[in-house]
């Protein structure tokens, strides 16, 4: 939730090759707690904050951070399954990895039909699991993880992207020509692309097969009306 949120990897030799655990937070040049306390307090949005992270880190994006990016190394030909949290105070995040397919198998720990996608769209707080095939050869290129905010409130809010980077380990029978090789950036939707979310949430959808149906009730036996107001200007005391 915070530049003092934890930035934790978490590697396990599971079913599948590994299982990490991703953060996708936010960076305040400030006392996140005073943020979220002032916003509370006035009814407003929070502070816009200065960076995005993944797993703590800013990336090469952000002016100063080269240094802090984070780097997932994998190798060719494997499953992984990429753990996601989105970790920022009050923003949905855009996730994609350039020239990749992610599977959505899992979101807020309740099973849903697998789907492909090359971008996930994932709310604060939320958790999602991503299946990732690894390319069957090396594909001589690095590739951005990168994500960034869907909002079409009138607010301001943090507009910035985040990088971490895919890496390829290179196998022992290939010969590097050269350490520089070409590194691939994501296309991620537009920050108010309501096409893309409606279309992504609508994919969600429980494991329900004829076989094995979820039967929720169906039918309303009782009403309720709820009404909801924000005040209009800051709240004095
Ligand atoms: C949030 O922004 C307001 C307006 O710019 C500023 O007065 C306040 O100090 C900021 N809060 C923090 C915790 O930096
Ligand atoms: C990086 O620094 C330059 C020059 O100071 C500034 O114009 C630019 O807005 C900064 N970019 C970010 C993402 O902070
Ligand atoms: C991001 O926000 C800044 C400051 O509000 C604004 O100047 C800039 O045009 C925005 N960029 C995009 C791509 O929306
Ligand atoms: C990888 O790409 C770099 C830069 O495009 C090139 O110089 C190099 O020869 C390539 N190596 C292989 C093994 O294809
Ligand atoms: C999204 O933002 C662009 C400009 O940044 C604007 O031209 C476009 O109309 C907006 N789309 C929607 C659906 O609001």
């Amino acid at each position: 939730m915070s530049s003092v949120s934890s930035s934790i990897v978490m590697i396990i030799v599971f079913r599948f090759h590994l299982v990490n655990l991703y953060n996708e937070g936010e960076w305040f040049n400030a006392d996140p707690e005073v943020v979220i306390a002032q916003a509370l307090q006035t009814g407003g949005g929070p502070n816009v904050s200065d960076a995005y992270t993944i797993n703590g880190l800013p990336g090469p994006l952000y002016n100063c951070s080269a240094k802090d990016t984070f780097k997932l190394r994998v190798k060719t030909g494997k499953t992984y399954l990429l753990r996601l949290i989105n970790a920022a105070l009050n923003d949905e995040l855009f996730f994609s990895i350039a020239d990749h397919t992610l599977t959505v198998v899992d979101v807020d720990a309740i099973y849903v039909k697998p789907f492909e996608t090359n971008t996930v769209l994932i709310a604060p707080g939320q958790t999602t699991n991503l299946l990732l095939k690894t390319k069957p050869h090396y594909p001589n290129a690095t590739f951005f993880m990168s994500a960034r905010p869907y909002a079409t409130g009138q607010g301001t809010f943090d507009n910035s992207t985040v990088s971490g980077i895919l890496e390829y380990q290179v196998p022992p029978n290939i010969l590097l020509h050269s350490t520089k090789i070409p590194l691939i950036k994501p296309t991620l939707p537009a920050l108010n692309d309501t096409s893309f979310a409606t279309k992504f949430t609508n994919k969600l959808r429980s494991l329900a097969s004829p076989q094995f149906p979820a039967n929720v009730p169906q039918n309303v036996d009782r009403h309720f009306f709820f009404t909801d107001q924000k005040p209009s200007r800051p709240e004095t005391t």
